[in-house]
């Protein structure tokens, strides 16, 4: 299959893991599929559902090939990819690279091609291929032999490379993937990693700060991975508000990964705003930059088509920040995008993204208070 057309804006989703690990079932998931459809997921633009780790027996059948759960996938995997499927959704599964997944399942190591052309007998869309027990195999050989057998099913499939950045993928990923994680797995934490026993899970701000002097990597079809969402796992609204607006700016894949059976309306706020959407989904596809940091004050910054530009203010610090900004006192320069934006060779509208509100023009300075650990996230629109 030729692949270089998946992907061309991050890919949007839900994924199982951050909520459920392995704690996943038929019954369960359909609810999910059929909420994500009702509360209006899908017409955000969000298309996969993605099984993590666990849908799998402990092993292989005689044939060698992997087996569905019996206990949490009575009706096999065929079935539920249809039932997905029946909804105007895609559907994406999950293995790993080495003898074992991450939890303990079978991986797909030395059964490649056989495990793709299982793939593409259930109709998957996505297959997401982590990086446990992978001994001394090599990252990028053995993400190249997974993405040949994917493509040698002619069936165009989504690959997500879940290496953790470890070797980083960036520099060979585009072409293999058109994702790849480029850090350890997020956890439900502003700023503060959360140590849980051998490894350490990153907070929002920890996997933030890896993706600046790595961007320009990013583009259509090749996107850096920062992790999964974890809006609605836990964090205060505003820090959920905080890390949707920065994965938009980031031009990053969004995959929900809360039970979206019980979303509060602020959950489904986030998740569903179009514009904060049209930001990461925008079609030059730059990932944004962090245009300056002072005394836990960010403003970030993401070029868009039509001369648009994206602004996130950040707040990191613990107290309320004044922002008194004048727009034509600075030209915004990105070294990656070659995109100069000088407020002083024309006026941009101001839209406020979470507000919904319009703001006037740059002509006027932006002055506003923002809460500790919030955004305001801008649109800045040129012409008419
Ligand atoms: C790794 C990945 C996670 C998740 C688990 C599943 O930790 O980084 O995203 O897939 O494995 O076991």
């Amino acid at each position: 299959a030729d692949n270089s057309q998946l992907a061309l804006t991050p890919p949007m989703g839900f994924n199982t893991w951050n909520t459920f690990q392995t704690n996943i079932n038929e019954q369960m998931l359909k609810e999910m599929v059929d909420t994500y459809v009702s509360s209006g997921m899908r017409d955000a633009g969000y298309r996969y559902f993605v099984l993590d780790d666990g849908w799998m027996t402990m092993d292989r059948d005689a044939n060698g090939d992997l087996v569905a759960d019996p206990k949490k996938f009575p009706h096999g995997m065929k079935a539920f990819a249809d039932y997905v499927h029946s909804k105007g959704l895609k559907f994406g599964i999950y293995n790993c690279a080495g003898d074992r997944t991450c939890a303990g399942y079978p991986g797909t190591r030395g059964h490649e091609y056989q495990d793709a052309h299982l793939y593409a007998s259930w109709d998957v869309d996505y297959l997401k291929y982590d990086w446990c027990n992978t001994d001394s195999l090599n990252a990028r050989e053995a993400y190249i032999t997974m993405s040949k057998a994917l493509k040698a099913t002619g069936r165009p499939i989504v690959f997500s490379l879940c290496e953790w950045g470890n070797h980083q993928p960036w520099l060979w990923g585009k072409g293999v993937g058109q994702l790849w994680r480029s850090t350890g797995d997020i956890c439900n934490q502003f700023d503060k990693d959360k140590n849980i026993g051998a490894w350490t899970a990153l907070s929002v701000m920890t996997i933030l700060d890896k993706q600046d002097k790595i961007r320009q990597y990013a583009g259509p079809g090749h996107w850096n991975d920062p992790d999964m969402l974890e809006v609605g796992n836990g964090m205060s609204v505003s820090e959920d508000r905080a890390h949707f607006s920065l994965w938009c700016m980031l031009a990053a894949p969004l995959m929900a990964g809360n039970d979206l059976r019980k979303m509060s309306p602020q959950t489904h706020e986030i998740l569903t705003n179009k514009e904060a959407i049209a930001v990461d989904q925008d079609s030059l596809g730059i990932q944004g930059f962090r245009f300056y940091a002072f005394d836990g004050l960010e403003m970030w910054v993401k070029p868009l088509s039509k001369q648009d530009v994206a602004i996130c203010f950040l707040n990191r610090s613990t107290h309320p920040q004044n922002i008194d900004y004048t727009w034509e006192a600075h030209v915004l320069q990105d070294a990656v995008s070659h995109l100069n934006i000088n407020f002083t060779e024309g006026e941009y509208k101001v839209r406020d993204l979470w507000a919904k509100k319009d703001l006037g023009t740059t002509k006027k300075a932006f002055k506003q208070t923002i809460a500790s650990h919030d955004v305001v996230m801008l649109r800045l629109h040129k012409g008419n």
